[in-house]
């Protein structure tokens, strides 16, 4: 499977595009499994165990996706016709398709996209109070790393003033934690020392880890018993779906401090794209956002003479892109992405 790329495009729009390794598979195809509804699958019990524990947290939950982990965690945290504060670019208000409000009666506020760089202050101030007429604030949720924010890493002492916020005004503090495995690999903060700064978190083992499905929602005993209820009011009960959680424990064990390798790669892409201004911010994890108002190009004309070479870019708006790098990503691909996107900007 590793010299695919000779083949296949050369695929950067995004880490969840990997396809499992043959250990992987063999995992998967030796997992214990049982009805996951009752409670009964070996293999669903020691990765929901072992994720709480990386987290210093009490318990976790299996979910089918990232969105599902996200929205079970805001409905455990906000009552409907309360209010979550977040980013405008969050994911949880971006890509959820209007979850919150759909399913969990949930108001949103958003304070400016400003990625990872959060204004604590700001912050802050924006929390309503209980009141006549007021939307009472009951959550803050951020996201590490911050997927449109170009995969920024926020700081520990940032989401440390949060959760002084958060302890002020009896509010929950979600991180929706896709990606928290490469900013653990970036920062080098402990797991769990962003596990004690959260009430809620959700981690994806489909995206940088490279399991082809799963999530997880992280908690307290009491509110990871509500999170079960929540999932399976959202249809999220699964049964024999060890053979999924197998992938997880694997790419646990043989995908997180990988990562490192993810990061050089996207530093490169950098490196090679910054002569021509198109880079959109500093790269850090394995994110290379793109911007395109100072070049020739919109972003759907690069996207379409990218593909037509063999690379494939996500567009994300009309002179934005980005260039994402994974597991199934070697540095011949990274070097092939390099000559066919030079190549396109220099015209
Ligand atoms: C930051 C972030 N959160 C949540 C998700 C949702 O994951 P899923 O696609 O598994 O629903 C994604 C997906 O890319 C993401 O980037």
């Amino acid at each position: 499977m590793a010299d695919n790329n000779a083949v296949r495009p050369v695929d950067l729009r995004s880490d969840t595009v990997t396809r499992p390794t043959a250990g992987m598979r063999a995992a998967m195809a030796e997992a214990e499994v049982g009805d996951d509804v009752y409670g009964e699958d070996p293999t669903v019990n020691a990765l929901e165990a072992e994720v709480a524990a990386l987290f210093g947290h009490e318990a976790a939950l299996f979910a089918p996706t990232g969105s599902m982990a996200n929205q079970i965690a805001l409905q455990v945290l906000v009552p409907p016709g309360n209010e979550l504060l977040c980013d405008a670019d969050a994911h949880v208000v971006t890509y959820e398709v209007g979850a919150a409000a759909a399913y969990g009666g949930i108001s949103s506020r958003t304070w400016p996209a400003v990625g990872a760089d959060l204004d604590p202050d700001l912050i802050a101030s924006m929390v309503r109070p209980d009141g006549y007429h007021a939307v009472p604030t009951r959550a803050i949720a951020v996201e590490q790393t911050h997927n449109r924010g170009g995969g920024g890493v926020i700081p520990l002492a940032t989401l440390g003033e949060l959760r002084r916020t958060a302890d002020q005004a009896g509010l929950g503090l979600h991180c929706d934690g896709a990606r928290i495995w490469h900013a653990h690999v970036a920062d080098g903060v402990p797991l769990a020392s962003y596990g004690e700064l959260f009430d809620t978190m959700s981690v994806c083992l489909s995206k940088g880890l490279g399991a082809p499905a799963g999530s997880l929602v992280i908690g307290s005993a009491e509110k990871i018993a509500r999170a079960r209820v929540v999932r399976k009011r959202m249809g999220g009960g699964m049964r024999q779906v060890g053979v999924l959680a197998a992938a997880g424990r694997y790419a646990l064990r043989h995908h997180v401090d990988r990562l490192v390798e993810d990061h050089d790669r996207a530093a490169r892409l950098a490196e090679a794209l910054a002569p021509f201004g198109v880079l959109a911010g500093p790269v850090r994890t394995n994110i290379v956002p793109l911007d395109l108002t100072k070049c020739g190009f919109d972003a759907p004309t690069l996207g379409a003479a990218a593909r037509e070479k063999g690379v494939l870019v996500s567009v994300l708006g009309p002179r934005t892109a980005r260039l994402v790098t994974h597991h199934d990503l070697d540095d011949a691909g990274v070097e092939r992405a390099v000559e066919v996107l030079t190549g396109i900007f220099r015209g």
